[in-house]
């Protein structure tokens, strides 16, 4: 507790508690190193071990050449926003370590707001959410394999089921254990992936009810196409799914835990919230699709960014970069920036970034660690500036929409693509206004 003592006493967020408490039950040397400023906490891999002293004030510019910056406070900001709008308790989809904002940041974040549930995709990452907090409630939207049946129960993590087979392999060794494990049945009402038929839904609800080992905490579906203009196929799915619960809801066996909405349906069909909605790309500021943008007042939370590190007159008719994909036309200023496509850029042509407030075209294709880009237009640029290849940077930006259209891609696909090797710099800065 010395450091949470030490964090506080200088205005940290507070969980960074959270990071102790976690390194110290692992009782492994602390892996993050925590640089704290007054608004802002670094994390990044280094070697520290448990009590040695690893709080250091240091500015982030003179440590990092490429990083991935995460406002917690839009984060927090749009999870309220999506507990007004949907007046439901709100699941944080936490997958993917946060859809790639970073789990140690955002976890402690979402708590700090009183986020009850968060959904995760795999076991693994719900055993890592567990950390942060001994009470959130989670629920593995995946399958998972039943030799974890006694780690989530142990962790009183919920699992989802949709077939028999693994349902009655959990069962036995919740029994073996003497203790019941907490499920969530998972209904396919047309989205063709897990989940029991709709069809066939009631029966095996009934069935799983009497299977002693297992509770039932809830039942869900999961929408194909909820982010599009046309509302028809999803309305046929809350059709089918309001079979289901109708009947359940008939026979007496409605379970607690009722939910469908992912972030698009949370505003296109308020008809289908029932008692938990699961927000995941809304949670971080991303428009769900382009039919169905978020209201001006949510805020995108991540940013990549990386310095100049070099800074160079090329004559003409110079080669840049692999493949020479670009050739200098005349006297070209030439910058190259420390980020490259083993951080997540993608190898294409076309792409560009801000300095100093300014677009400048990516010249050529991204290299493993680095791009080069074009400074003719931007005379004060100089080594050492800051370098934005998406996000905001003064009052110029680049969304993340825009960087998934040039990648031939969607928003989801850009952040969880960010790389392991970036450090998450967690900012703070709006945390508690605007609500
Ligand atoms: C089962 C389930 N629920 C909710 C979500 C969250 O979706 P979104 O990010 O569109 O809000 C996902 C994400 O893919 C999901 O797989």
């Amino acid at each position: 507790m010395v450091w949470a003592k030490e964090a506080s006493r200088q205005k940290c967020h507070i969980s960074l508690g959270f990071y102790f408490k976690s390194d110290r039950r692992l009782g492994q040397p602390v892996r993050w190193m925590i640089y704290n400023l007054p608004q802002r906490v670094i994390h990044k891999p280094m070697s520290c071990r448990v009590g040695e002293r690893c709080l250091y004030y240091t500015p982030m510019e003179d440590v990092l050449t490429t990083w991935l910056e995460v406002d917690l406070g839009a984060i927090q900001h749009n999870y309220r926003l999506l507990r007004t709008i949907s007046q439901r308790p709100v699941m944080a989809v936490i997958k993917a370590n946060a859809y790639g904002h970073g789990i140690s940041g955002v976890v402690p974040a979402l708590i700090h707001v009183g986020a009850p549930w968060c959904g995760v995709a795999r076991i693994e990452e719900a055993l890592d959410v567990r950390q942060f907090d001994p009470d959130i409630q989670i629920l593995v939207l995946g399958y998972t394999n039943p030799y974890w049946v006694d780690e989530a129960i142990a962790q009183g993590i919920c699992l989802t089921v949709f077939d028999p087979i693994t349902a009655e392999a959990y069962a036995t060794r919740a029994r073996a254990l003497g203790r019941a494990l907490r499920v969530h049945i998972k209904v396919d009402t047309g989205m063709g992936r897990l989940g029991v038929l709709s069809g066939e839904a009631v029966e095996f609800v009934r069935w799983l009810m009497d299977l002693r080992g297992l509770e039932v905490d809830g039942l869900y579906t999961h929408f194909a196409r909820a982010d599009e203009s046309d509302p028809t196929p999803t309305l046929e799915q809350v059709r089918r799914f309001d079979g289901v619960v109708g009947a359940l809801s008939a026979l007496g066996l409605r379970p607690r835990w009722v939910h469908a909405s992912n972030s698009a349906a949370i505003f296109n069909f308020p008809q289908a919230r029932y008692d938990l909605v699961r927000a995941g790309i809304a949670l971080y500021g991303l428009h769900p699709s382009p039919e169905t943008p978020l209201p001006a007042s949510f805020r995108p939370a991540m940013a990549l960014k990386a310095r100049l590190v070099s800074l160079k007159t090329l004559p003409p008719g110079s080669g840049v970069g692999y493949g020479h994909r670009y050739v200098t036309s005349g006297y070209e200023r030439i910058g190259v920036v420390a980020a490259g496509y083993a951080d997540g850029i993608r190898r294409v042509l076309g792409n560009e970034v801000l300095v100093r407030g300014r677009r400048v075209p990516v010249l050529g294709t991204p290299c493993m660690d680095q791009i080069m880009i074009q400074l003719d237009g931007v005379a004060q640029a100089k080594p050492g500036d800051e370098v934005v290849i998406f996000g905001r940077q003064g009052e110029a930006c680049i969304p993340v929409e825009e960087v998934a259209q040039r990648w031939g891609t969607i928003n989801y696909e850009v952040v969880t693509s960010m790389m392991a090797r970036l450090p998450r710099i967690y900012s703070e800065s709006h945390g508690e206004e605007n609500e």
